[in-house]
């Protein structure tokens, strides 16, 4: 999509927060039939990092992702006009980004959660994107965590090799047009394949003794369930194609991005979608090794990562792309600016 805009938008600074506990895999061979070499040949995920005690939850982990954001970008809370938290897995199915608002003292921010599984924080990002290239804001917290351990069947063996738990954050600011860094984006929805990848909410029977008068089903949510096999088809059969028609439309060559930074859902999906676009292996920013799959989280723990370890300099474009339940995938060409 090619952007009209009163003015720019460009990321400011990141940060991010994962719990201490480390999971490996050779532990998770005690706790289902698998291997660390089946998981690490299939994914190239070496260990996860999961909520360990009743103190940390997605609040934590989000608010210090967001401070460390904050800090990074020299700003106080009380200069965010809206924070956007992307997650799947909110302590409070009314939403947790008043939440975090609250913890990290952003008391002058609007706060809402968005829902889009894995793609979360590029929706997220383009969502933040519209509200300052409009004119209507001027600084904009976006989180994405999750905390999928919650969720997880932990004797399923073909789901809890995959995930684990994070945050991250990025202030996005507006600028001038000329400097604007968010460049444009491509988003897309299949509902018809929702049940590939999903968290389902089961209606009970309820035997109540007021079933005379109200007929009220109640249930609860269930563990994840993924057809692995068809994810993995998805995801390197439509990820490319995103980023194609996003970067034809933006004009720029697939040759000429300086990093692809896809969500860090398998080792093997980052490599065929670089191979079908003819991106060179040493431009995909990886560490899924280090955290397995963190949902929303995975693309702004990436990116933090990829700055610390001063990788993206000033002017690279970088090509993110998210994809997962929904099904939603999509893409956002981001231009460096620091
Ligand atoms: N350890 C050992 N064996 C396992 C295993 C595990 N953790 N999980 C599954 N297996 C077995 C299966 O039972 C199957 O055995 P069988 O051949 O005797 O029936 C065999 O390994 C192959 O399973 P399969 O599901 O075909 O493996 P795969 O090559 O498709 O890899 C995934 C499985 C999950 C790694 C892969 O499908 C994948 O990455 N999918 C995309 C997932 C994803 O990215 N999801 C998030 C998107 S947001």
């Amino acid at each position: 999509m090619v952007l009209s805009i009163l003015k720019g938008a460009r990321i400011l600074a990141t940060g991010s927060a994962v719990p201490d506990l480390s999971i490996k895999n050779e532990e998770l061979s005690q706790i289902v039939n698998t291997s660390n070499e089946w998981i690490v040949n299939r994914t190239g995920i070496q260990e996860r990092r999961i909520l360990k005690n009743k103190e940390e939850s997605i609040i934590t982990l989000a608010s210090s992702a967001s401070i460390k954001a904050l800090k990074n970008a020299s700003m106080n809370p009380l200069d965010i006009d809206l924070i956007i938290l992307a997650t799947s897995s909110p302590n409070d199915l009314f939403g947790s980004a008043a939440q975090v608002q609250a913890k990290i003292g952003a008391k002058k921010a609007v706060a809402f959660d968005l829902t889009a599984a894995c793609s979360g924080f590029v929706l997220s990002v383009i969502t933040a994107a519209q509200f300052i290239q409009n004119g209507s804001y001027n600084n904009i917290l976006v989180v994405g965590a999750d905390v999928l351990s919650k969720w997880i069947d932990w004797s399923d063996r073909s789901t809890c090799i995959l995930f684990g738990d994070g945050a991250g954050a990025v202030v996005i600011q507006s600028c001038s047009k000329e400097e604007n860094g968010i460049l444009g984006f491509q988003l897309n929805t299949n509902g018809k394949e929702a049940q590939q990848l999903s968290i389902p909410y089961k209606e009970n029977d309820i035997d109540s003794k007021h079933s005379h008068l109200l007929h009220i089903n109640q249930g609860r949510f269930q563990h994840l369930y993924m057809n692995g096999k068809e994810v993995y088809k998805f995801a390197v059969s439509q990820v490319p194609i995103s980023i194609l028609k996003c970067l034809t439309s933006l004009n720029i060559l697939p040759e000429n991005i300086q990093w692809l930074l896809l969500h860090q859902a398998n080792e093997r999906i980052l490599h065929a979608v670089a191979n079908r676009l003819s991106i060179t292996s040493n431009k995909i920013i990886s560490n899924l090794n280090k955290y397995g799959n963190t949902s929303a989280a995975s693309i702004p723990i990436a990116l933090d990562e990829a700055l610390k370890d001063k990788k993206i300099k000033k002017d690279d474009i970088i090509v993110v792309s998210g994809f997962g339940a929904g099904l939603t995938w999509g893409t956002v060409v981001i231009q460096w600016k620091y």
